[in-house]
């Protein structure tokens, strides 16, 4: 029987993960559980930094953007000693298992705990990026995708004032679904995504043609890890960050005075960066959160380790870590054939 669990947050930051600590919270107490939070992701577990979590000191967070537990993207597995002291973190609090909320790179490291060295895990999916596989949604894309429209619709009154190309860069390292979900439910004229290397002088052709045909202005939206297609562009070279990774952000300021020359229209550029991670969960993702945080904790309670609970459909589902980890998940190209209808 599953007495007392762990749960900690990693990986970038996103509305909804109060959600889901509340909802391991209340559940584990109904099944009469402890719950043990860390501090900063897996860096609480190496670092044995943890506080007992209640009723009580959870209350009031439902709808708080960030994480009560802060968050960081330490990797245990590839930490010195990580593996040995994450098993001792659990000997050490006397803990049965963890419930894990993250997105690839955070589950990826659970996956590995899991399978190689039987920790015992049950994985939460969240990333605004929406690409966990496992999962129809993850939590915090829909928040990201209501911030990421508002700003097409508040760009689309000034672009029509001043007859300007906008382009607005949303987040999105290897997917497009901020993008293109935004994209369509804005109404962009062209959506740029990692799927899909782009041909900037196709962009261009069709921003003029568009406006051959008497439309002054245009919303492009570009997802941030869009791609040129071979031999078209060469991007600048991303600087890395502390985990090795392109830091990316940037490229609609690359393209922008680019576009501006190639067509003669005058061109704007908005980045919208962080503004989608931070601030209040939507219902949606407070829902999403609460349903998988209370489906997690039942998981445990059941002592069914190596799982993330998602959703596929309207029902939760618990799939595999390897499956969830196993492959990105991009956007249907019958997806982006919708977005393309409304292209010019
Ligand atoms: O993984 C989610 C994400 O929002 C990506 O879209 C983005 O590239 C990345 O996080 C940025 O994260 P940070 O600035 O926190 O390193």
């Amino acid at each position: 029987m599953t007495a007392r669990i762990g749960v900690l947050t990693g990986g970038g930051d996103c509305p909804g993960l109060n959600a889901v600590i509340r909802a391991v919270v209340r559940r584990a107490e109904s099944y009469s559980m402890g719950v043990l939070g860390f501090r900063n992701g897996w860096r609480g577990v190496l670092d044995y930094a943890a506080e007992p979590l209640t009723q009580t000191s959870t209350r009031g967070i439902l709808h708080r953007g960030g994480t009560m537990l802060g968050t960081s993207r330490t990797d245990p597995v590839a930490a010195p000693d990580g593996v040995e002291r994450v098993r001792e973190a659990l000997e050490v609090h006397r803990l049965d298992g963890l419930v894990v909320i993250g997105g690839e790179g955070t589950l990826s490291a659970a996956r590995v705990l899991s399978e190689e060295h039987g920790v015992p895990i049950v994985g939460v999916p969240k990333t605004i990026d929406n690409d966990l596989s496992g999962t129809q949604f993850t939590i915090g894309f829909s928040t990201a995708l209501d911030i990421a429209t508002e700003a097409v619709d508040r760009l689309h009154s000034t672009a029509e004032s001043h007859n300007r190309v906008m382009l607005l860069e949303v987040m999105g390292r290897h997917v497009g679904w901020i993008a293109t979900y935004a994209g369509i439910a804005g109404g962009a004229d062209a959506i740029l995504v990692p799927e899909h290397p782009f041909d900037l002088d196709r962009v261009c052709r069709h921003l003029r043609r568009r406006h051959g045909t008497g439309r002054t202005f245009s919303i492009v939206v570009i997802a941030e890890g869009a791609v040129p297609a071979a031999g078209t562009l060469d991007l600048p070279e991303y600087d890395l960050d502390e985990f090795g990774r392109p830091r990316l952000g940037g490229i609609a300021a690359f393209l922008g005075p680019l576009i501006e020359e190639r067509t003669g229209f005058p061109t704007r550029v908005t980045i919208l960066g962080h503004v989608q991670r931070g601030g209040t969960p939507n219902a949606f993702d407070r829902v999403l959160g609460s349903t998988l945080g209370v489906a997690a904790t039942d998981c445990a309670q059941r002592g069914e380790w190596g799982r993330m609970v998602g959703m596929r459909g309207n029902a939760v589902a618990a799939v595999p870590l390897a499956r969830a980890t196993g492959e990105l998940k991009t956007v249907p190209a019958a997806m982006y054939e919708v977005a393309e209808v409304f292209f010019g």
